[in-house]
Formats: structure tokens, C-alpha cells, sequence
């Protein structure tokens, strides 16, 4: 896993949260990542440069990010944080995220986010104890993930306080221009997930774009998103790839390459 290749350029476009945090728009995914692997999958990260790391308690890896974390060198006010409370786990979500800030050797998170919907009015009792979470300095910013824009307005309405962040999943095709309004005009910051699944990889919309301008697909998948201001999290084990997917601020999309891949998500 480590070898010498050079550190590429990251990009460091950032969003501005609803709570006056800068969330990188490049961070990098650890789901299905365990074990030694997540330590060195993670400490890879760190040394391409990734400054925004995205685990969550039923990753089972917090530990280990944490690890690689404490073990890289990288200050920990450097990098943006994120980890997610399932809602199974509901009625326990401070000693929930005290349980996932001792494996991540931290003080407070950069983002909590409630990891999927549940049933009812659970979602808004959650929502209260991520507001009291805030409020205690166990996390700067709160959010939801896998919500949609009815769900977003009814923990806001409950509570008063809207979520940062809304982490859903997320591609060229899955645009949809509607998704991008509704969060935008709730001042709620979009990210996406799994940018890399469902063959955006293999379109030949997507191919051809990178072949032109002498990218991998996946970087234009990931420069796509950081053109919208999308906050992209791509995950892989291998190296070269978390190398080669952050290697992404010496290109630019043209408005005709964007309009062209959004189209892929409205046909
Ligand atoms: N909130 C949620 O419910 C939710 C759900 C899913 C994911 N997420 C978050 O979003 C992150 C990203 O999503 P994801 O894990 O589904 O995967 P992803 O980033 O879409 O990547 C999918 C797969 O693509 C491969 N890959 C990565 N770079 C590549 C490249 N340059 N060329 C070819 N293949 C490449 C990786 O395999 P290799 O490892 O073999 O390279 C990876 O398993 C997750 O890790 C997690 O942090 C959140």
C-alpha cells in the first residue's frame, strides 16, 4: 500500500456550513473498508492528501481511522471529520457518539449525521438529541443522510434547526437538477455518495470526456461533482486510485462537458 509516488494537487474548493464550518468537497470514503486495510486504506488517504475523512458506527473501521488518523503526522484540526449514528440506535445517540469519539481518538467530530431515516417520529427525536449533541461541542455541524426534502423539513420544523448536510446517494446518473434546488434552497449543503457505482464508470459519455482531455472516468466523475459544489467521498483499498481520484485540480469541465453529463441523469 505505501510506496513513494508523488502527492498529487488536491483541490481545495470547500462548502461553507450552515453552523461556519469549511467542509472539503473532496473526502474520502471508508465503507466496507475493516481491519488493517481501513488503517492503511485511510493513512494512504492522509498521504495523498486528503484532509476529509467519511466512517460511521456500523462501518465497524472507526478504530482503525482513528489509528491511521493519530498515527499520520496530519494535525487533527486539519481534517474534516465525519462519522453517522444508524437509527436502530435511537434514545442512545450521545453514548453513541462518545463510543465513536474514543475509537477515533478525538474530542468532537467536524459532522454527526443521523445515517438513514427511520420510522416516524423518530427522526425528530433524533434530531433533538444531534441538536444537544451540538450543543455539548461533541460535534461542530449536525446532519441527516438519505433524506429527502420532506424529511429535511420535518426535523428543521420539529426542532428549528436545520441540517448542514444532507449525504445521499449520488452520480452522473443520478442527476436531477430538482434535488440540487431543493437543497440549495434550504441552505443545505449536498453530498453525494457512492459516485463511482450503478456504470457511471463504464458510460461512453463519460469515457469519451475522458479520453479527450487524457483523464480516468473517475476523475471526471470527481471533478464533475466539486464543478457543482457537490461534496464527493470516493473510496477505494488501492493506492494508486486514492492517488489518481484526489489528482483532480489541474483540469477543468466545460460547461458543454457538465451539461453533457448531467444529461446522463434526466433521460
Ligand atoms: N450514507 C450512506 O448511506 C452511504 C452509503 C454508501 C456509501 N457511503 C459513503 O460514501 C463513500 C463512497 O461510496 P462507495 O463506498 O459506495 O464507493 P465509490 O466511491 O462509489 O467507489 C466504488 C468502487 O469503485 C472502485 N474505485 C475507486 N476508485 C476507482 C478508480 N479510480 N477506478 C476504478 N474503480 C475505482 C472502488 O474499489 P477498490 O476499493 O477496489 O478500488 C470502490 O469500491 C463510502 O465509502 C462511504 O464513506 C455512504
Amino acid at each position: 500500500m505505501t510506496d513513494h509516488a508523488p502527492v498529487p494537487t488536491l483541490p481545495t474548493d470547500t462548502v461553507t456550513l450552515s453552523g461556519g464550518a469549511r467542509m472539503p468537497l473532496l473526502g474520502f470514503g471508508t465503507w466496507q473498508i475493516t481491519g488493517e486495510e481501513a488503517v492503511h486504506a485511510t493513512a494512504a488517504a492522509l498521504a495523498a492528501g486528503y484532509r476529509h475523512l467519511d466512517t460511521a458506527t456500523v462501518y465497524g473501521n472507526e478504530q482503525e481511522v482513528g489509528r491511521a488518523l493519530a498515527d499520520s503526522g496530519v494535525a487533527r484540526d486539519e481534517v474534516f471529520l465525519t462519522t453517522k449514528c444508524p437509527p436502530d440506535l435511537a434514545g442512545q445517540e450521545l453514548e453513541t457518539l462518545r463510543r465513536s469519539l474514543d475509537a477515533l481518538q478525538t474530542d468532537r467530530v467536524d459532522l454527526w449525521l443521523i445515517h438513514w431515516p427511520g420510522e416516524g417520529s423518530v427522526n425528530a427525536r433524533m434530531w433533538e438529541a444531534f441538536v444537544e449533541a451540538r450543543r455539548q461541542g461533541l460535534t461542530r455541524e449536525i446532519g441527516v443522510s438519505n433524506f429527502d426534502a420532506a424529511l429535511i423539513d420535518e426535523v428543521a420544523d420539529a426542532t428549528g434547526v436545520r441540517p448542514a448536510v444532507n449525504q445521499v446517494e449520488w452520480s452522473p446518473l443520478l442527476f436531477d437538477s430538482a434535488t440540487v434546488a431543493a437543497h440549495r434552497d434550504r441552505g443545505v449543503a449536498l453530498e453525494g455518495y457512492s459516485a463511482l457505482r450503478g456504470g457511471t464508470l463504464e458510460d461512453p459519455t463519460i469515457g469519451g470526456i475522458a479520453q479527450r482531455l487524457g483523464r480516468t472516468p473517475a476523475q471526471v466523475i470527481i471533478r464533475w461533482h466539486l464543478q457543482h459544489g457537490v461534496v464527493v467521498i470516493p473510496k477505494s483499498v488501492h493506492a494508486d486510485r486514492i492517488r489518481s481520484n484526489a489528482d483532480v485540480a489541474g483540469f477543468e469541465l466545460t460547461s458543454d462537458d457538465m451539461a453533457a453529463i448531467d444529461a446522463l441523469g434526466q433521460g
